[in-house]
């Protein structure tokens, strides 16, 4: 395709739980995908055709609020319904699926649960039973894959998200980090806002009396800004706008409003480049979000951790990545590409890099803020929960929240989780490896649209 006409098209994100029906224009659609399933359907001569994203095989939790377009068995339904409304037929209709992969390192677990082989087993039975002809497919496996459905000549592609043709840089190429660096960068990083330090303070004592902390949001244009911003985004689904410091406050009530306001603290800290550990804009403060929704509803559901601290603890648990975040984006291919290949953790590769792994500069990143100790223990083990010795159960949940986020939410943060210890941790919160597609069910549907970082403008 010519890069003129690449540039008039408009690309769509379809987020995990969505579908979108489309009419021929110049709109690309475009899923990214790991353990979870997209299917893009297109009927050329009626010049319609769509795509849906599927988190899971069938609904699994009877207490959650039920969308369709989550699963398998009534999303893909949905939109050969959706289709045949606006026009298609559906003897004429050819179908293109991507994604369910095990993520990377494989443990024996993965092979056991394999939530993405069942929901592309469900796809699979669904189109071979409306007799609709795959076409192109890439599933199972260990890659993370982006499919994209060009709606202008309706071709679908689906290419590695990681871009493993790229060859490595030399070796020599890399930034090092010498100890006395390690110090200096840390220096150079902007110091935690008071008010994020008064926030986390508030939320290990439980006292939520709110004494300044409106005032003090509200006297910083940037902060109340952002804070606002936040409030009206798909992360709260709150019906209606809500345009000042004190409405968010009374709408949204004080432990709402304090992880919001936290939220609008690390939202200016964290990069924003898709060149480093994300592959889209803001993607690390998307990821970091997304981990703490779910370790706070983790937190709830297990009752081992209370829910406003998980939170917190979800929220920082990747700050190391702050600081390194420069130095990977200079040799971001050759992490992406190795990783891609397999055999290497995310660790080994960052100590062998810049000496230090993120988990490491986190906590040091953490004791020179003085945070708690039960918060620098989270960002210290927040890869392998077992060393923990002072909360092991506010560790675990948070290493189950970022395990989830990055199955279900691929180039947001490269963060490689192994899970060939998924049982005993799971076991650790008084969970089963039974029970892990409910808790994939039971994550918070919000953070599939957070919208504005991860909607793409014109390619
Ligand atoms: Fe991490
Ligand atoms: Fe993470």
């Amino acid at each position: 395709m010519s890069p003129n006409l690449r540039h008039a098209l408009q690309k769509r994100m379809v987020h995990s739980c969505d579908l979108c029906v489309q009419k021929r224009d110049k709109v690309i659609l475009e899923a990214w995908l790991a353990t979870c399933v997209a299917v893009t359907l297109v009927d050329r001569q009626a010049g319609v055709g769509g795509l849906v994203h599927l988190l899971l095989p069938e609904p699994m939790c009877s207490d959650i609020a039920f969308v369709p377009a989550t699963y398998a068995s009534t999303g893909l339904p949905l939109l050969i319904s959706q289709l045949r409304a606006a026009g298609v037929a559906l003897e004429r209709l050819e179908a293109c699926v991507a994604g369910g992969s095990l993520v990377a390192p494989v443990s024996a677990h993965d092979m056991r649960l394999n939530i993405g082989g069942r929901t592309t087993d469900v796809v699979l039975a669904i189109l071979a039973q409306a007799r609709i002809p795959v076409i192109k497919e890439e599933i199972g496996g260990y890659g993370h894959w982006k499919l994209s459905l060009d709606c202008s000549s309706w071709e679908t592609s689906i290419a590695p998200l990681w871009q493993p043709g790229q060859d490595p840089p030399l070796r020599q190429a890399m930034p090092d980090l010498t100890p006395d660096g390690i110090g200096r960068a840390i220096a150079m990083v902007r110091p935690i806002p008071q008010v994020a330090l008064k926030i986390i303070q508030m939320t290990q004592n439980g006292d939520y009396a709110m004494g300044g902390l409106a005032a003090e949001v509200r006297q910083d244009q940037f902060m109340s800004g952002r804070v606002l911003s936040l409030c009206n985004s798909a992360f709260l689904a709150h019906r209606g706008h809500i345009d000042s410091v004190q409405g968010a406050l009374t709408l949204l009530g004080e432990r709402k409003f304090v992880q919001i306001a936290m939220a609008a603290c690390l939202e200016g800290m964290l990069p924003e480049s898709p060149l480093g550990y994300s592959l889209c804009r803001g993607g690390l403060f998307h990821h970091a979000l997304g981990t703490a929704r779910v370790a706070e509803e983790l937190a709830r559901f297990t009752g081992r951790a209370d829910a406003e601290v998980a939170f917190t603890a979800g929220l920082l648990h990747d700050i190391g990545k702050i600081i390194l975040d420069q130095y990977l984006a200079a040799s971001s291919p050759y992490f992406y590409r190795t990783m891609h290949t397999g055999g290497r953790s995310l660790f080994e590769l960052e100590r062998e890099q810049f000496g230090i792994d993120h988990a490491d500069m986190g906590r040091r990143l953490g004791e020179e803020w003085a945070l708690p100790d039960n918060l620098i223990e989270v960002i210290s083990h927040h890869h392998d929960p077992g060393r923990a010795t002072l909360n092991q159960e506010l560790v675990t949940l948070v290493y189950l929240a970022d395990l989830l986020m990055t199955g279900f939410q691929p180039g947001c943060s490269l963060e490689g989780m192994n899970s060939a210890q998924l049982e005993a941790h799971l076991g650790r919160v008084g969970l089963t490896p039974e029970q892990f597609p409910v808790i994939a069910d039971r994550m918070p549907r919000s953070i599939f649209s957070y919208k504005q970082h991860l909607e793409g403008g014109e390619v």
